[in-house]
């Protein structure tokens, strides 16, 4: 077993009307001129926009608003957030919104105190000292950013997308409100519980066999995600099942999933050159990557697979053909893809094949120009990748 830290600090405001004490929240961390940081046209539509900054104004706390966040945040709106922000003395961010604008709060507040291009923190070129506090309201559950340590941004000069992660930029508070996801469309619902799934996922797939807790929990909350889904797609005004996938998204990211095992996220970075390259949804993507990467890598670890196939996707287990279970387990997995409108493949994903060349360009991203390898269970060096892709193209 791995010995581990396990750090949760942000505080979690959970329930219907839960925004309400947006403003008694600002002000408990410290927040005195707040810029409220949101995305496209959904926070806008549902009032909720409004409604945060009538509750700011009803609390006696100044804000400007900066919205145009879009999925697979850009790194020039978190600059002009940044310039935004420096000029108005803003010393608190309150993203609206998901994974997308909580990630790119906390690129602005990294960026604030910072006097060179914020970009050199994903680029590992520096380490933030300090940053201004990001906080949340959130409407969509997937990318797990309202409790994780984790900024993913996509910087448009060459389309590359890195994530970022300090414990510094954990957001210090989180208020969710289940019923705010009603207005989510079935893809983005199905793509934000396969996004959550693989996020622990990511830190079930280990060598590490003798952190039972951490497995059965893991177990229990795959279970437990993957069934809510089909209520909320048949009916998304489910409170109950709407709120086990929004409590569920944040566990399944905040590290508790991955207590005393070494942790893979072999898909995950696979799937960033995906999203990079053709601006598309990462939990989609995902679901594009995860079969053939499955299949590629499970003899590094049979009996997880099997495990996994039996306790998760419940796959009888064949105890003659544990390589059988096992396959029969990610079987399932694609058929649960299915189910849902999410892709199993490349093709599926982007409408077309992808080429040799842009594969070769994938993998040399995703190499950092054959300078890193990727994952844990199985360490993934560029053949590995390029095969990986090649078997997902679909
Ligand atoms: O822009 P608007 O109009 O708000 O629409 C959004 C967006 O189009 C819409 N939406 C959000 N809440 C809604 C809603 N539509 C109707 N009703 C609502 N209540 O949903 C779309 C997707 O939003 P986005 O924020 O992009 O989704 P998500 O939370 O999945 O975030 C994805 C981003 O997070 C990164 C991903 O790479 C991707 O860039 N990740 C961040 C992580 C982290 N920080 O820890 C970890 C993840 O692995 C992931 O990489
Ligand atoms: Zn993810």
């Amino acid at each position: 077993m791995k010995d581990f830290k396990f750090y949760a600090p942000t505080e979690v405001v959970f329930g219907k009307e839960s925004e309400e004490q947006v403003a008694a929240l600002i002000k408990k961390y410290g927040g005195t001129k707040v810029l409220v940081h949101y995305g496209g046209k959904s926070a806008e539509r549902s009032g909720l926009l409004d409604k945060i900054c009538g509750l700011l104004t009803e609390g006696g706390i100044p804000f400007v608003k900066l919205g145009g966040v879009v999925p697979n945040p850009r790194l020039s709106l978190t600059q002009q957030g940044i310039e935004l922000c420096r000029r108005e003395g803003i010393d608190f961010i309150l993203a609206v919104g998901g994974g997308s604008v909580i990630d790119s709060s906390k690129c602005i507040g990294y960026g604030v105190p910072y006097e060179g291009n914020v970009w050199d923190f994903y680029l590992g070129k520096a380490k933030p000292k300090t940053m201004l506090p990001v906080a949340c309201v959130l409407t969509i559950p997937a990318a797990g950013s309202e409790m994780s340590e984790s900024s993913v941004i996509t910087n448009e000069d060459g389309d590359v997308k890195l994530g970022y992660s300090n414990n510094l930029s954990r957001p210090k508070f989180a208020i969710m409100n289940p019923e705010r996801t009603f207005t989510l469309p079935p893809y983005q619902t199905a793509a934000g519980v396969t996004d959550m799934m693989m996020h622990t996922m990511e830190r079930y797939f280990t060598k590490d066999d003798d952190m039972d807790f951490t497995t059965d929990v893991a177990e229990a909350m795959l279970r437990s995600i993957k069934n809510a889904v089909f209520a909320v797609l048949k009916n998304p005004e489910d409170y109950r099942y709407r709120a086990q996938i929004m409590w569920g998204g944040s566990l399944m990211h905040n590290g508790l999933t991955g207590c005393g095992v070494e942790e893979d996220w072999a898909t995950h970075q696979l799937e960033h050159e995906l999203s990079g390259m053709f601006d598309v949804t990462h939990g989609a993507g995902l679901a594009a990557v995860w079969p053939s990467w499955a299949r590629y890598v499970m003899h590094e670890n049979l009996s997880r697979f099997v495990r996994f196939a039996v306790n998760v996707m419940d796959v009888p287990n064949d105890f003659t053909d544990p390589e059988g279970t096992a396959l029969r387990g990610i079987e399932a997995v694609e058929r649960f893809y299915h189910a849902i409108g999410m892709p199993v493949n490349i093709c599926e994903l982007i409408g077309r094949s992808i080429t040799d060349e842009e594969i070769r360009e994938m993998t040399r991203k995703c190499s950092r120009d054959n300078q890193r390898t990727v994952g844990g269970l199985k360490i993934l060096h560029p053949a590995d990748m390029e095969a990986i892709y090649k078997m997902a193209r679909g």
